[in-house]
């Protein structure tokens, strides 16, 4: 059975929609560079290993990325999760997990990286949002996707709205992500994200139909 370690900064309920999942991996453990995060809780309560990796305590990127990788490699996982894990990593701390470590990203990449995807998208006058999970390289937020999930942008939507609609579908996206690794169907190759046994017709995508008026 594959081992996964999920990072998270604040609520973590990305990590919570792929632990209820009931995947057949083995979660070692929750690893937060936030104390306060909510997500923590969670995961103790369900006995899941946790452990803090204050950015705040190291003087530089590269001192916090060593000390976060050495965490993480006590329980030498086969996959590292980001789920909301919001902090830039240095480009040594992305080689050692090359082709292993995944992330989630609040828009359609290559679309609005970065912060704030949400009022961006709405200030540009998208019609469609959404989000996408990749795998990690050196770019921000880059990385081969790997698949997304699009939802309408509605007339009247704020922030807070249209983030919830794209939040549900993350909740369904990082979960089949995660079970196609750790099912030994998805990996990094020449630069893409390669599923086994995909359907030539099938998309990698889900997507929510607007509604007819
Ligand atoms: C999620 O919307 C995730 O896509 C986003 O942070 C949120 C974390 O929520 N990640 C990024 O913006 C990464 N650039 P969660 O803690 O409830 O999973």
């Amino acid at each position: 059975m594959k081992s996964v370690v999920i990072l998270i900064s604040g609520r973590g309920s990305n990590m919570r929609s792929i632990v209820e999942a009931g995947l057949d991996a083995d979660i070692r453990a929750v690893i937060s560079n936030r104390p306060d995060a909510g997500g923590l809780i969670y995961a103790r309560d369900r006995g899941i290993a946790t452990a803090v990796v204050d950015h705040r305590e190291f003087p530089d990127r590269e001192r916090f990325d060593r000390a976060l990788a050495a965490e993480i490699d006590r329980h030498a996982p086969d996959l590292v999760v980001l789920a909301g894990f919001m902090r830039i990593l240095t480009p040594g701390f992305v080689a050692r997990y090359d082709g292993r470590m995944i992330n989630i990203h609040p828009s359609l990449l290559p679309a609005f990286a970065g912060l704030d995807t949400h009022r961006r998208a709405i200030e540009s006058g998208c019609r469609i949002a959404g989000v996408t999970v990749h795998f990690v390289t050196g770019e921000l937020d880059g990385g081969p996707i790997i698949a997304q999930a699009a939802v309408p942008v509605l007339a009247d939507d704020d922030e807070t709205t249209l983030a919830a609609r794209v939040l549900a579908q993350e909740h369904l996206l990082y979960p089949q992500v995660v079970r196609w690794f750790v099912s030994g169907r998805l990996a990094l190759r020449d630069g893409r994200a390669v599923l086994a046994g995909e359907r030539a017709d099938g998309a990698r995508a889900l997507s929510v139909p607007v509604a007819d008026e």
